[in-house]
């Protein structure tokens, strides 16, 4: 999918509101990529980002080696790979991209692969990491980011008159989906 660069002050919403994500690494020669529904931004400028994973994930191994982790934002259809590649570990065996009908899209300046079909990308640098016993708390640096034209403005916002359905995780199979927008207004006096 074509996607176009989101000024770095404006990466954030790309995560907005609190969708689940393909999260990927790779150093070249091996690579993995898991569900992830615990993301969040946390810093505008610079964009900023944490992440919480499993330290047993066959990826979490490689962004602890590489401190680089691609994001990829998937709308409604690609729910099925997204619970594919949140219930099945690299660590035994599995090519969760040929498996989950999902493809590998060159990255701009990390080595991690993006899921070519999300309809938008981060690329981030591993920060600090905060040891949460089986759990890492990754904060990580938004160094670019990409997005659909036809589903985010160049002013940041995510734009549903394309028809776009953005995913969150319920629990279990269950998504629940965005699809449109409600805008607030106070009251008069
Ligand atoms: C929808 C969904 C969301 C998930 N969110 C997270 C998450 O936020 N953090 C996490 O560590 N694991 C999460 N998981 C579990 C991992 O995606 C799963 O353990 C995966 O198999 C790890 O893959 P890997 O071992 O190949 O890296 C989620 C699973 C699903 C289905």
């Amino acid at each position: 999918m074509h996607k176009e660069a989101v000024r770095p002050k404006m990466a954030y919403r790309l995560l907005n509101p609190g969708c689940v994500v393909l999260v990927s690494a790779g150093d070249g020669d091996r690579d993995g990529v898991f569900a992830m529904t615990w993301n969040m931004p946390v810093r505008k400028s610079p964009g900023t980002v944490a992440l919480l994973s499993g330290k047993r994930h066959h990826t979490y191994g490689i962004i602890e080696r590489t401190r680089e982790l691609g994001i990829s934002v998937p709308d409604v259809s690609l729910v099925n790979a997204v619970y594919g590649c949140g219930t099945t570990s690299g660590n035994h065996g599995v090519d969760k991209w040929e498996r989950f009908g999902i493809t590998r899209q060159a990255p701009e300046i990390i080595r991690a692969p993006l899921v070519e079909q999300a309809i938008a990308t981060l690329e981030c640098r591993v920060e600090q990491v905060v040891d949460m016993g089986p759990s890492a708390l990754i904060i990580a640096e938004i160094l670019s980011a990409r997005a659909a034209p036809e589903h985010f403005t160049p002013g940041g916002a995510w734009r549903f008159d394309s028809g776009l359905q953005l995913i969150h995780h319920m629990g279990g199979t269950a998504f629940g989906v965005t699809s449109s927008v409600v805008h607030a207004k106070l009251p008069k006096d």
